[in-house]
């Protein structure tokens, strides 16, 4: 069975990627998810808080070594310039380096930022540090209500410019589902520079613990009832863009993965799946995707891929992605309501 897939240019042996997550900073197990089958993987992400707080401290390291030492660089102490979160600045392009040097498949570096400004410049020392290419995670939450949705929009392509600046390697936007027109800011992240675009980022909102009244952010994993809006919104942008498509929310089984493949995606990303059942979990999603095909004889992804996207299907059920199915969808409800 053909599973061989082309993203952002690349050949991968085949469509599954692991998405960023702490233990993707452990080479054993980037290792033992290459030994499973997986596609490519990508590093978690490095943040522009980590960057910042870094290029803080060095300034401060140099301002002092000036008056004593005026090479004070070389001798600075790597432990001073950790940052606040997981893995420091240095330590992150050590470890592109590593896995690298220990995998076969390509190797993704993460940056997590929000402001235009700063830190950009890194992701060149990332791509000299042989990555493969960059998922950009714009994140953060608009508490201004001064602020409109078209400045925020331009927030997110000012960064995401800022990046593509400063590298070749491919640029992939780990897209947020909350604009007004989510196929016009893919459209503009692709004019911006994007080679591919996740869609979509899982954020986490905070709750309120009663108890101890207080704030809690318990890190909850996805399920499989997550998924249904990456796979509309990958089903509409499907042969419309000019980038690589990525899957992502609510992998569980292999049904899943071939969901998000019908409906358009180019590969699929998985994190709590692997978090839940470890990185052998990929090869039982491997095999499921190609024991479906094999049953209805498909040979390869080609096959497959896009059947069911919006544009394919638009002849005959164009509605099921769009508003109409919404009245469906709720007088089919009510009257199995009203029969029980
Ligand atoms: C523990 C944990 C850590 C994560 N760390 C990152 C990260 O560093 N950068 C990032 O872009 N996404 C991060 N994510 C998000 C995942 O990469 C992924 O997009 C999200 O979990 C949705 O995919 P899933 O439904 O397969 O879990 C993290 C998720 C989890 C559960």
């Amino acid at each position: 069975m053909d599973l061989t897939t082309r993203y952002l240019g690349l050949a991968l042996r085949n469509p599954l990627i692991a998405s960023p997550s702490p233990t993707n900073a452990e080479l054993g197990h980037l290792k033992a998810l290459e030994d499973a089958g997986i596609g490519a993987v990508v590093l978690p992400s490095l943040f522009e808080e980590q960057l910042l707080a870094r290029r803080d401290r060095l300034d401060e390291i140099f301002a002092q070594g000036e008056a004593n030492n005026p090479e004070a660089q070389s001798y600075l102490p790597t432990q001073a310039l950790d940052g606040p979160y997981g893995v420091a600045p240095d330590s992150y392009l050590e470890l592109i380096r590593k896995a690298k040097g220990a995998l076969d498949v390509p190797v993704f570096a993460s940056l997590n930022g929000s402001t235009p400004s700063g830190w950009a410049d890194y992701a060149a020392q990332i791509e000299e540090a042989g990555a493969d290419g960059l998922e950009l995670n714009i994140y953060y939450v608009p508490v201004d209500i001064g602020v409109s949705g078209a400045a925020i929009e331009q927030r997110y392509l000012d960064v995401l410019a800022s990046v593509r600046r400063e590298v070749r390697i491919p640029v992939v936007v780990k897209m947020p589902a909350y604009f007004s027109s989510i196929g016009n800011m893919a459209q503009r992240f692709v004019e911006t520079g994007a080679n591919g675009l996740v869609v979509f980022n899982r954020y986490l909102q905070p709750d309120i613990d009663l108890l101890q009244m207080k704030l809690s952010s318990e890190l909850e994993l996805s399920r499989p009832a997550e998924m249904r809006l990456s796979l509309l919104w990958i089903a509409v942008l499907a042969g419309r863009l000019d980038c690589s498509l990525a899957g992502s929310i609510g992998v569980e089984s292999a049904d899943q993965v071939i969901k998000y493949l019908l409906a358009g995606a180019d590969v699929v990303m998985t994190t709590s799946a692997v978090m839940r059942h470890g990185p052998g979990h990929i090869a039982t999603l491997l095999a499921g995707l190609e024991a479906w095909c094999e049953a209805r004889q498909v040979p390869s992804l080609d096959g497959l891929r896009g059947v069911m996207s919006r544009d394919r299907l638009r002849a005959h059920t164009a509605g099921v992605y769009e508003r109409a199915n919404y009245i469906h969808l709720i007088e089919h409800y009510a009257s199995s309501v009203s029969h029980r």
